[in-house]
């Protein structure tokens, strides 16, 4: 009989002889090897162990374990018939991972326990527990942070107003949210078209993705290329492009929402279009072709329809991401909103300076309705951050809103320079006016606005946003 058969037709013996390796594998491996019958009594120590724990073989034999390791949990191996496969073990100065396993007779009852004291290189693993606790420290901060990220996010009931139009968008808006396909949000400045684009993706089923903006109006034409779609590593494409992922690989399997849309540059009207048809593109600079998956929101203050027709936007772009419309009216259109959007406005002041919301009277609410609002919402979160700092009184009345709502001047733009108001203050004050006022004449529409100032358009953005700045 060869021994290969012999082990085949004797699984019992198989057993047997695997046992036996794996004890004198581990026994020869470990720092240590300890054996306690069913009363936890010492039955045998090798001496190594013996060695480590300082105590002499012999004199082990017979003892109770917790004698020789007060530490031990063999004993709570013989009664629960339980092993314990990896825990650590401390022993003066000294600490063991140890592995300890019931040992059983014949018919399956604990006989004993055995003990394998694997290594005693406790600090050789340090590096690995100090990685480990690293990463959850990590992975805590993470979580935070991504849980405060989502709770700050603009949900619909952020959109304030009950007016009827209010609730038809919402309306509108929240079906949005359960689609995919491309949405077209229309409306004047500051009606509330980014709000109502981050509420439509955090109210649907990417909202745990990413959500990215290209304001189409802020970044210079020259660099909008780069910033739909990345520029590849050793691309040369001029000083000012250095390797960097485009907003659409950004927004891979998230939502990506171009704002004003309506001043994208024709030649990459056709390349966004491709994108929206193929969900496909190559970086700058590359011939890597890479797959997106992204949800189009796109928002205009302009007549897209009108562009369209007289060549100055590509029909197919607009029909492509005309699938669902949603206009949004604006401020002097929805007056039944005002009361509740002052009241949620003086409340979030309030709250950033830690005092409560300031009150409107009557008059100064009258006063409000019946300004024309060019700015809507966005103006009028800034009129009153404007009146709160013209009086502490808890009121507003009609005087603090002096100078903030008149109707913008069309000729004269000097300002009133208000007693202890700043060179710059001043400045900054008749520039406003000036925008506002190209703005009121060109109906919102920015490029139009730029180009009456003799400016380009991303410059009269950015002196707008900055200007409209809440803190200023
Ligand atoms: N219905 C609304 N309820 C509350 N805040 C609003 C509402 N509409 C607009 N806002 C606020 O007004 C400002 C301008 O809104 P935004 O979404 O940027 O307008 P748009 O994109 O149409 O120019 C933001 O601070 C926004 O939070
Ligand atoms: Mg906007």
């Amino acid at each position: 009989m060869t021994r290969h058969l012999l082990t085949l037709q004797d699984p019992n013996l198989l057993q047997q002889k695997a046992m036996q390796s794996m004890f004198d594998c581990f026994e020869g491996l470990c720092e240590g090897t300890v054996i306690v019958d069913r009363t936890s009594h010492v039955v045998w120590i090798n001496d190594r162990y013996a060695a480590r724990l300082n105590v002499d073989p012999h004199l082990a034999i017979g003892r109770d374990i917790e004698e020789i390791i007060p530490n031990s949990l063999m004993r709570q191996v013989v009664e629960t018939g339980n092993p314990i496969l990896l825990d650590l073990l401390d022993f003066g100065d000294q600490t063991f991972v140890v592995m300890r396993m019931p040992v059983r007779g014949e018919d399956g009852e604990v006989v004993g326990a055995v003990g394998f004291a694997l290594f005693s290189h406790y600090e050789s693993l340090k590096p690995l527990f100090e990685r480990f606790s690293a990463l959850q420290t990590e992975l805590v901060k993470v979580q935070k942070k991504l849980a405060e990220a989502r709770r700050t996010k603009y949900t619909f009931t952020s959109f304030i107003g009950n007016s009827p139009s209010t609730m038809e968008v919402k309306r509108l808006a929240r079906r949005a949210a359960q689609l995919s396909a491309p949405v077209l949000l229309h409306g004047e400045t500051g009606t509330g078209k980014e709000l109502l684009a981050h509420a439509i993706h955090a109210g649907g089923p990417r909202s745990y993705k990413p959500f990215v903006t290209v304001n189409v109006a802020a970044v210079p034409e020259n660099l909008l290329e780069a910033e739909f779609f990345g520029v590849a590593p050793g691309a040369y494409t001029g000083a000012d492009r250095k390797p960097r992922p485009g907003k659409f690989e950004l927004a891979d399997h998230g939502t990506l929402f171009l704002d004003e849309i309506g001043d994208m540059p024709l030649n990459l009207q056709a390349k966004l279009l491709r994108v929206l048809q193929e969900h496909e593109f190559e970086p700058l600079g590359s011939n890597r072709v890479i797959r997106v998956d992204v949800r189009i929101l796109a928002a205009t203050s302009q007549d897209l329809e009108a562009m369209a027709e007289d060549g100055r936007f590509r029909k197919d772009l607009f029909y492509r991401l005309n699938v669902l419309n949603i206009s949004v009216p604006p401020l002097r259109e929805r007056l039944d909103d005002l009361e509740l959007l002052c009241e949620h406005l003086l409340e979030k002041t309030g709250l950033r300076s830690g005092a409560p919301g300031r009150e409107l009277s009557a008059e100064a609410m009258d006063l409000l309705r019946r300004h024309p609002w060019p700015g809507n919402v966005r103006e009028l979160h800034n009129v009153l951050e404007r009146a709160v700092l013209n009086t502490d009184e808890h009121r507003l009345e009609v005087s603090d809103f002096q100078g903030l709502v008149k109707a913008p001047a069309r000729t004269a733009v000097l300002p009133d320079v208000a007693a202890g108001s700043s060179y710059a203050e001043a400045m900054g004050e008749a520039e406003r006016r000036i925008l506002e006022a190209a703005l009121t004449a060109c109906n919102g529409k920015v490029v139009d606005a730029a180009r009456r100032l003799g400016i380009g358009r991303a410059t009269f953005y950015k002196r707008m946003t900055a200007l409209q700045r809440p803190s200023q």
